[in-house]
């Protein structure tokens, strides 16, 4: 059966530690893996903008000695030209893969099924999976071990939040999300990671506090306040966000060695001030870089090995 990856709620345990710890194997020796994916085509879908998603996917495929093609918002007009399932059903005839960003996580959902080649999540209004993956081999790099730590997440209850949530279940840490009302995390995605975490030593504490959220934490993530396709709302998140923006006020209430981490684009001086992101203890560029070695990892794992692709 082929696999796709769409959710981290989806991998197993086992799964979630070996593409972590693919991941530090492949980013020390890149040149063994440089024909892991010979000849095979990635196709694109990018129905927002991107930098860091659309580098690291294509520059991934370079490397592993395959090739991306790169559809942008305009180019396909997936789901308006074209329903997502006659994309699909044309893709699978060409290439070996497709990475989709899109805005309804449902989109994702019905063209895996449509599909029998891999279909990878790169971002939907529900879920970033892949940048949870890459900021848990970040945190594992400069944290050592996972279980021990405690991650505060301050902002948006947003896809990142989510994704986010379903890792630190996976790796068995303790969380605090702090929110303003209203905006908290998803509660169907809270009682799915709570019951992912149940035996791994996951806890997680929701809070309307950042100060409470961040006391004690190992490192403090946020996220902007306006995600891609909420444009009009702007103004008034803006007002409501402002008192849990990361700041040094903020950041002292962490533990003194904390980190600070963002999955980038960040809004300097709203969610965080440039103070906090060019702190020593910042590793925003240590995420933006892993994201090109966590999807690497996981492009070999689907697409070196289906019977399609085999
Ligand atoms: N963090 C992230 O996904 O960045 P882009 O939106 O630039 O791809
Ligand atoms: N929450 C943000 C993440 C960007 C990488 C968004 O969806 O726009």
């Amino acid at each position: 059966m082929k696999k796709d990856f769409i959710s981290i709620h989806d991998i197993s345990l086992y799964e979630f530690h070996e593409i972590v710890d693919m991941a530090v194997r492949i980013k020390a020796d890149p040149h063994h893996y440089h024909k892991a994916l010979k000849n095979k085509v990635l196709a694109m879908i990018f129905q927002k903008p991107s930098l860091r998603t659309r580098m690291t996917f294509e520059v991934g495929m370079l490397e592993l000695g395959g090739h991306a093609v790169y559809l942008s918002p305009s180019d396909g007009q997936v789901g308006a030209r074209e329903s997502f399932y006659d994309v699909g059903k044309n893709l699978e005839r060409w290439v070996h893969g497709i990475m989709i960003r899109t805005f309804a996580h449902q989109n994702i959902i019905d063209l895996a099924a449509a599909v029998e080649i891999p279909v990878i999540n790169a971002l939907s209004d529900l879920l970033h999976p892949c940048q949870a993956m890459a900021d848990f081999l970040t945190l594992k790099e400069k944290a050592g071990d996972l279980s021990k730590l405690k991650l505060a997440y301050v902002g948006d209850g947003n896809n990142v939040c989510h994704s986010l949530m379903f890792a630190a279940a996976k790796a068995g840490c303790a969380m605090a999300v702090a929110t303003p009302a209203g905006y908290e995390p998803n509660p169907q995605i809270v009682k799915l990671a709570r019951e992912d975490g149940k035996d791994t030593g996951f806890s997680l504490t929701l809070t309307g506090d950042p100060h409470q959220a961040v006391t004690g934490a190992d490192a403090v993530y946020t996220d902007t306040w306006t995600s891609m396709g909420q444009e009009a709302e702007k103004e008034a998140r803006v007002r409501v966000f402002s008192p849990f923006q990361v700041n040094r006020g903020l950041m002292a209430l962490a533990k003194k060695s904390a980190f600070f981490m963002h999955c980038l684009p960040a809004h300097r001086g709203d969610e965080v001030t440039d103070e906090v992101m060019d702190s020593p203890g910042s590793l925003v560029f240590d995420q933006a870089e892993n994201r090109l070695h966590i999807q690497k990892v996981i492009m070999v794992l689907l697409m070196g090995k289906t019977e399609k692709n085999g």
